[in-house]
């Protein structure tokens, strides 16, 4: 059996502002933007529906994985780049966002200071970068970890096949988390593993990055409701003014 982990991400990840509180948020900020550079776009899914729903800027989305992308590519109305963050390209977007948590894929200090001085570029004087990262506080990765995969709930992919897929912590080595993915059949047979490294940076040390790269914080919320970033927060969600 091919696996096509581009399609099993839409399946479990489905972009739906009308369904999902944190696409409402960024919904709002999409549709307003003049025109939208979407790093770590993965199959594009975001930038599909705007346009669907009547965006008529410039849609520009960069993302380093190419099946990830040949899946975005699907629709010709939007430029797609391959690419990092740190590869974005110089311009004057009026809105960049990092979406799905993938800002927390920028792991080393080096990657994160290269990534935000290039997004920093890629924007207009008024640009704004929004993107959110789970708070450190939350744990969130305590909840990821499956002890028994006969737990874990069976789903149907697009080709009707039936599937499973969990995730295993490895490692939790300061602020980053190592852990993999694996999806097999119902009877437990191994169709694919893939692994990941997470970094879960706090308000302080997430807030010295975006300074040191010449960022300005507009707003910094603990949840999609606009509420602050308390002791009970799970997410730090940014909009960043360059
Ligand atoms: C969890 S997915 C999020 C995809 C999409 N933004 C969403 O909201 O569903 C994380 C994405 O970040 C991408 N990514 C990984 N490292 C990256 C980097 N250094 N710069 C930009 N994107 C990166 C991955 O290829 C993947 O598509």
């Amino acid at each position: 059996m091919d696996l096509d982990p581009a399609a099993l991400y839409d399946l479990l990840n489905p972009w739906n502002p009308d369904a999902h509180p944190g696409d409402r948020f960024y919904f709002g900020l999409l549709m307003a933007a003049e025109s939208v550079l979407d790093v770590g776009c993965g199959t594009g899914a975001m930038l599909h529906l705007i346009r669907d729903r009547g965006h008529g800027g410039r849609l520009v989305g960069l993302d380093p994985d190419r099946a990830s992308l040949d899946r975005a590519r699907r629709r010709t109305d939007i430029e797609w780049t391959e690419g990092t963050a740190a590869d974005a390209p110089r311009g004057d977007f009026a809105l960049a966002t990092m979406t799905g948590h993938a800002f927390q894929c920028l792991v080393t200090d080096g990657e994160l200071r290269a990534s935000l001085t290039a997004v920093r570029e890629a924007l207009g004087p008024d640009g704004r970068f929004v993107f959110e990262t789970r708070h450190p506080q939350a744990r969130a990765w305590e909840g990821w970890d499956v002890s028994d995969p006969d737990d874990v709930a069976v789903l149907t992919d697009a080709a009707g096949r039936e599937l499973k897929v969990w995730h295993t912590v490895d490692e939790v080595a300061g602020d980053v988390v190592a852990f993999h993915e694996t999806t097999a059949t119902p009877d437990g047979t191994v169709l694919g593993v893939g692994h990941a490294r997470l970094r879960f940076l706090d308000v302080a040390a997430l807030n010295r990055f975006l300074a040191e790269a010449g960022f300005t914080i507009e707003a910094q919320y603990g949840d999609w409701d606009g509420s602050p970033v308390d002791t009970t927060s799970r997410e730090i969600v940014t909009i960043a003014r360059r």
